[in-house]
């Protein structure tokens, strides 16, 4: 089997993605895009997360969250329904959830709450977490160092080696997305030439962030292979070895089943 590029990060379920939606998803399959990871933002765009992977078995698969911009007001109900939709069988992940204190859309209280039940919530059900990053490296890493090891991916990691080293030793993956290829990120591409190849992990983080000679357009999964062919470069290696490296990784991590 010919190894295709994972992208562990789209979030095809949004509404820029309505009109086209299974035009970009067919583009992305032609341009050797085999898997996508969809991760809600909040309740409803999770439920249509796993619409959108039921039409695309063993190619898209779902992860429910609440990503922190939509904590406001979280509680045991809105758990409750998170919890309800991870257990449909297209869901292989808790994400995207995390803690933002750049753009603080929630309060701080809010965001640390709703964080830390859908990391439990992940436990509970043994699936990995994805995790939102803005500013906010020594709260998440507060929270999740208790556990020792942490079965998750730190989407679009955008940081230095010390930030990276954290993750790493709690066990997580480091997905790279768009900011890798901005040639002003120097730091951030001595992590991605540096960073251990069995931790790594590609995505777009559809449809923001697109890569360098495609900013300022509506971000979407072929583009994952402008990130693949960054991180080769980086590194000194060949598009084929990351994308055969960092499909594997995606497979461990969220536990991928194969079309048998
Ligand atoms: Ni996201």
């Amino acid at each position: 089997m010919v190894p295709t590029l994972t992208d562990t990060h789209a979030h095809v379920n949004v509404h820029q993605f309505v009109a086209d939606r299974s035009a970009v998803i067919q583009r992305a399959f032609d341009g050797g895009v085999g898997r996508c990871i969809c991760p809600g933002i909040d309740v409803a765009t999770s439920e249509v997360a796993i619409e959108i992977a039921a039409q695309y078995p063993y190619q898209i698969f779902a992860a429910t969250g609440v990503h922190p911009h939509h904590t406001t007001g979280f509680d045991g109900t809105t758990l409750a329904m998170i919890r309800a939709l991870a257990l449909d069988p297209g869901v292989v992940a808790i994400g995207e959830i995390g803690i933002d204190f750049y753009r603080n859309l929630a309060t701080e209280a809010d965001q640390r709450h709703a964080f830390a039940a859908q990391v439990a919530l992940a436990r509970e059900l043994a699936k990995p977490i994805i995790v939102h990053n803005r500013e906010a490296h020594h709260a998440i890493m507060d929270e999740l160092r208790p556990y020792g090891q942490v079965q998750g991916v730190w989407h679009c990691f955008i940081g230095d080696r010390a930030m990276a080293e954290d993750g790493l030793s709690l066990g997580m993956y480091l997905s790279f997305a768009g900011p890798v290829t901005y040639p002003a990120n120097k730091t951030l591409m001595e992590v991605a030439a540096w960073a251990p190849l069995d931790r790594i992990l590609v995505e777009t983080d559809s449809p923001y962030l697109p890569p360098e000679g495609k900013r300022r357009t509506r971000n979407e999964p072929a583009n994952v292979a402008m990130v693949a062919a960054k991180i080769a470069e980086l590194r000194g290696i060949t598009l084929e070895e990351i994308i055969a490296a960092t499909s594997a990784n995606a497979t461990a991590l969220f536990n991928l089943p194969y079309e048998s």
